[in-house]
């Protein structure tokens, strides 16, 4: 696909620090969110950037984010497909690069035990409490946690346990996961032995055990897990997935739903571990329930702790810039033609620290969701993205992390223990999702109040 650059859009301001081939990889990766902050205040709302390999993007700030979004004149399909090189192992066939009709059937077909009511019915909220008792039960005074590693662990074995996957089998498909997903297998070169090769043999291996878990769904008659929903699942006129589509998606559900629940989850325990005071607000919740939340609308026990979810996920949003999207109606922006064929990503990070929707909008506030008089809701999360690709796991990421948080709370404060933060609150890295760096460490001290 033959897409505008800034040679056939000079009129568009290039981001500054663009190197050959990695393009502004690099200054994203030192801090992505510094980088924009900074290049949006020099450039102004519209301006280009390179994410490396040549893929250029129009990042579009603001309140035009959203006419991105919309896919009212844009389309999803930059990524993807046999014929993209750096994703298209991953993406093919995947809800995510599809529009109109062919969107609308895939996400009819797999979206039903993602709501809070298919969340509800497959028990999810038991898997969660059982997932973090598990993954909590070992700590103890002086237990040194990389945070991220910790919240990875605990994200992944959720997404595979909800589709059937055993116990025992958990670190084989965490290392194949990680074979197929891993940074580096966005490098377009397939040898023995490359990344690119690993991740199309893991691809391969995680579809032949998909095949037998989806053949048993099939025999049983499941509809009550998760898989089962989605391998019976079907759109309003009863269409269901192609079995190409059917792997791709559960593959992506992965990706989707791991590092970015994983990044939103170590961020909140790096904040308690930076503030005692904001622990001990969510230590004083977490006791004074009688039990960990047991269903999204059970939440509502829990305004702290989700405050504090959406309140992390709003300064370091997971996902800055949203998945390019491609003109295919000309449009106009801030006064700008953007004609068809260019790619534009909206800036999810310029609407979460708008100081206009966000007072103060650097400042970490529980009060902003806890003071509000109705519950939060999907379009108060940008983060989430908007239009017809708003998260699909939106409810469940929520769910995830408001659970994990209420139970880790819950055993350091009967062991008389608090998250301790190794040194200063981490500047977010970028790979290409933004996260606390790998090394950012949360101790468990003795609670200064016990
Ligand atoms: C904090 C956690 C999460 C964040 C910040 C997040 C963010 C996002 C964003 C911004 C999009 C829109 C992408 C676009 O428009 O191009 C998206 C889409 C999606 N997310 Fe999430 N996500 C999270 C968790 C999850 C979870 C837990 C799952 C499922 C296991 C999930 C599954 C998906 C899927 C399948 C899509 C594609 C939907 C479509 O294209 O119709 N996400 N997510």
């Amino acid at each position: 696909m033959k897409l505008h650059t800034p040679k056939t859009l000079p009129y568009i301001p290039v981001a500054p620090g663009a190197l050959p081939i990695l393009g502004h990889f690099a200054k994203m990766k030192n801090n992505q969110v510094a980088f924009l902050e900074e290049t949006q205040k020099k450039l102004g709302p519209l301006f280009w950037l390179n994410a490396g390999f040549g893929q250029w993007t129009v990042v579009v700030t603001g309140e035009a984010a959203h006419t991105v979004m919309k896919n009212k004149e844009t389309r999803s399909d930059v990524m993807g497909g046999e014929g993209d090189r750096i994703t298209g192992h991953i993406t093919t066939d995947t809800v995510s690069i599809k529009d109109g009709a062919p969107h609308r059937r895939i996400r009819g077909a797999i979206q039903s035990p993602f709501t809070p009511k298919g969340l509800t019915v497959s028990e999810i909220g038991a898997l969660l409490e059982e997932t973090a008792e598990k993954r909590t039960s070992g700590w103890k005074e002086n237990t040194k946690l990389e945070i991220l590693h910790e919240t990875s662990v605990y994200a992944l074995d959720i997404i595979f346990r909800m589709l059937g996957v055993a116990d025992l089998d958990l670190p084989l498909w965490r290392k194949t996961y990680n074979d197929f997903v891993g940074p580096w297998t966005m490098i377009p070169f397939n040898f023995p032995g490359s990344p690119r090769w690993r991740s199309l043999k893991a691809r391969d291996w995680m579809d032949k055990e998909f095949q037998k878990m989806i053949d048993q769904a099939r025999a049983t008659g499941d509809t009550k897990t998760m898989l089962g929903a989605i391998v019976h699942g079907t759109d309003e006129e009863g269409q269901g997935l192609e079995p190409k589509e059917l792997f791709a998606n559960l593959r992506i559900l992965g990706l989707a739903g791991h590092e970015t629940t994983a990044a939103t989850v170590a961020w909140m325990f790096i904040h308690m571990g930076a503030t005692p005071e904001l622990w001990e607000e969510i230590r004083e919740e977490a006791v004074a329930a009688d039990s960990p939340p047991t269903s999204p609308k059970d939440m509502e026990r829990f305004p702290k702790i989700e405050a504090l979810f959406r309140e992390v996920l709003r300064l370091y949003p997971v996902i800055n810039v949203l998945t390019p999207r491609r003109v295919e109606e000309p449009i106009e922006i801030y006064g700008v033609k953007i004609p068809k064929d260019t790619s534009v990503s909206a800036s999810l990070l310029s609407l979460s620290r708008d100081a206009n929707l966000y007072p103060n909008p650097e400042t970490l506030s529980l009060e902003r969701w806890t003071k509000q008089a109705h519950r939060p809701k999907p379009s108060e999360a940008v983060q989430f993205g908007g239009g017809p690709h708003f998260c699909l796991g939106y409810h469940l990421a929520v769910f995830e992390g408001v659970v994990y948080t209420t139970i880790a709370a819950r055993r350091l404060a009967s062991l008389g223990l608090q998250p301790v933060l190794q040194g200063e609150i981490p500047k977010p890295t970028y790979m290409p999702l933004t996260r606390p760096p790998a090394e950012a460490k949360i101790l468990l001290k003795p609670n200064y109040k016990a």
